[in-house]
């Protein structure tokens, strides 16, 4: 017979406690996304998504600027990115990039303040390069970004550095649990950007940044009984690469696979949702986005801002996601901001 003494009792309690604390406490609320009985569904609980959204504190719009006037070209000395604004219209995206990235260090963060012509910070510079990239994705990156877009404030959320960056390699040296048994590519290491997996802790690199990345490098599922060139056939390995990309995605977006895809066949479109296709331009936008702006940085950048193998911070799904299926929980902040958009400046 089983005799519980008191001491027993306490740590039943206490295990039970245990158990429940994993659960989440209810409102939750399940969405329908594809075919009804394949667990198609999305689970959201209203109120940690609420929380969440107050803890982003994102600021109002500043009041709109006229955009009649002298043109910020004319009236400075060194402006070459956003000369095309008025100089009402430039005041106000400094005011504004100042609030969503440095809003303790303020105009000083970029700025000589004796003499704001003087772009010498390193941080000037990268700025700079900011603006062309922000609306590098406004403009060409629309089958992704939509008409929600992207503000210095969606990757930064008031921070110089963003929350979510990544560098090469970064899972080996960075890993929480070393041990002997890792991988060069830093499989068997918990990595936390691959919800920590042991997988290959870098799929970044090879998906995401490199410039030799094929069209269809990520794709591991065979469509034919035999390759046509065994030599190209994929193996074991990179089909681990390709789960850790995206165990990645979904803990970016705080999604299920079955978000984007049918789990009955992971590689048929007709059978994947939309939101597979919006992902698809998003893997292209981040290539493009960490060979063309973010990589070159490197030289701008003060030694303590490289990675170990020293290449420059990057950016992946979770940069702008931060856990959610849209960015900014869905907030339109560029509608107020088309400053950050060429083409819809005529319209301004
Ligand atoms: C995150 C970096 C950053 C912050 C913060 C910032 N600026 Fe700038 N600022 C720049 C960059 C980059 C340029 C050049 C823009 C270009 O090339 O189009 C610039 C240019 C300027 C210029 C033109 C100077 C000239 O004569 O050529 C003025 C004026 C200016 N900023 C004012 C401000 C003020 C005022 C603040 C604070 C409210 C501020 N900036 C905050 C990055 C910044
Ligand atoms: C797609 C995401 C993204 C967007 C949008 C973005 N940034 Fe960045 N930014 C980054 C990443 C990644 C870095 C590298 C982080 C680092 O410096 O360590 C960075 C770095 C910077 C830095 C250097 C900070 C430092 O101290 O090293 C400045 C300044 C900056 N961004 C300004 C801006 C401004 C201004 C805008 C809007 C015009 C903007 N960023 C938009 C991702 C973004
Ligand atoms: C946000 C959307 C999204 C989520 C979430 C997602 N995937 Fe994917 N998945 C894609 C896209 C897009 C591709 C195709 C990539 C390409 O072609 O460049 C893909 C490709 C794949 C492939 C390769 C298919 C082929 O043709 O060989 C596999 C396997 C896969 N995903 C598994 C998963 C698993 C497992 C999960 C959950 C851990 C998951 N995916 C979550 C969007 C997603
Ligand atoms: C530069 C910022 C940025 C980056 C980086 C980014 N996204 Fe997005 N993504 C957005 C914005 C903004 C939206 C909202 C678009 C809209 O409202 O139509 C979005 C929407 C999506 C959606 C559609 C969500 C829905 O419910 O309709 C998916 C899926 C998605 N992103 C996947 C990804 C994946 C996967 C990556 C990484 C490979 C990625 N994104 C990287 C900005 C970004």
């Amino acid at each position: 017979m089983i005799r519980l003494d008191r001491l027993g009792l306490v740590a039943l309690a206490a295990g039970l406690a245990v158990l429940v604390a994993g659960c989440e406490r209810p409102p939750v609320k399940a969405e329908q996304k594809g075919y009804r009985g394949l667990g198609m569904e999305q689970v959201k609980n209203p109120r940690t998504e609420k929380a969440v959204l107050a803890a982003m504190n994102i600021p109002d719009a500043l009041p709109k600027a006229n955009a009649g006037g002298p043109k910020a070209g004319t009236v400075y000395k060194n402006v070459k990115v956003l000369g095309d604004l008025s100089e009402e219209q430039f005041n106000r995206v400094m005011g504004a990039i100042t609030e969503w990235v440095s809003p303790e260090q303020g105009c000083a963060y970029c700025h000589n303040v004796e003499n704001m012509a003087d772009g010498s910070k390193y941080t000037h510079a990268v700025a700079r390069r900011m603006f062309q990239m922000t609306r590098q994705i406004n403009e060409t990156w629309k089958p992704h970004v939509g008409a929600t877009g992207v503000t210095c404030y969606t990757c930064h959320a008031g921070n110089p550095v963003p929350k979510n960056i990544w560098f090469k390699d970064a899972s080996q040296i960075n890993a929480p649990f070393k041990h002997a048994g890792y991988r060069a590519d830093g499989q068997n290491l918990a990595h936390k950007q691959i919800g920590m997996t042991s997988l290959p802790g870098d799929p970044f690199q090879r998906f995401l940044a490199a410039k030799e990345a094929k069209p269809n490098e990520i794709r591991v599922i065979p469509t034919k009984a035999l390759p046509a060139n065994p030599a190209h056939s994929k193996d074991v390995k990179d089909a681990e690469a390709t789960y850790a990309l995206m165990i990645h995605m979904s803990q970016g977006l705080g999604v299920n696979c079955t978000y984007c895809h049918n789990t009955r066949s992971f590689f048929k479109w007709e059978q994947s949702t939309p939101q597979r296709l919006t992902a698809w331009h998003g893997i292209r936008m981040v290539q493009d986005l960490n060979q063309n702006y973010l990589d070159p940085l490197k030289p701008v950048y003060p030694a303590n801002r490289l990675g170990a193998s020293g290449d420059a911070p990057k950016a992946f799904c979770t940069t702008c996601h931060q856990g959610q299926a849209k960015p900014l929980n869905g907030k339109q902040m560029l509608k107020d901001y088309l400053e950050l958009n060429t083409v819809s400046l005529a319209k301004y």
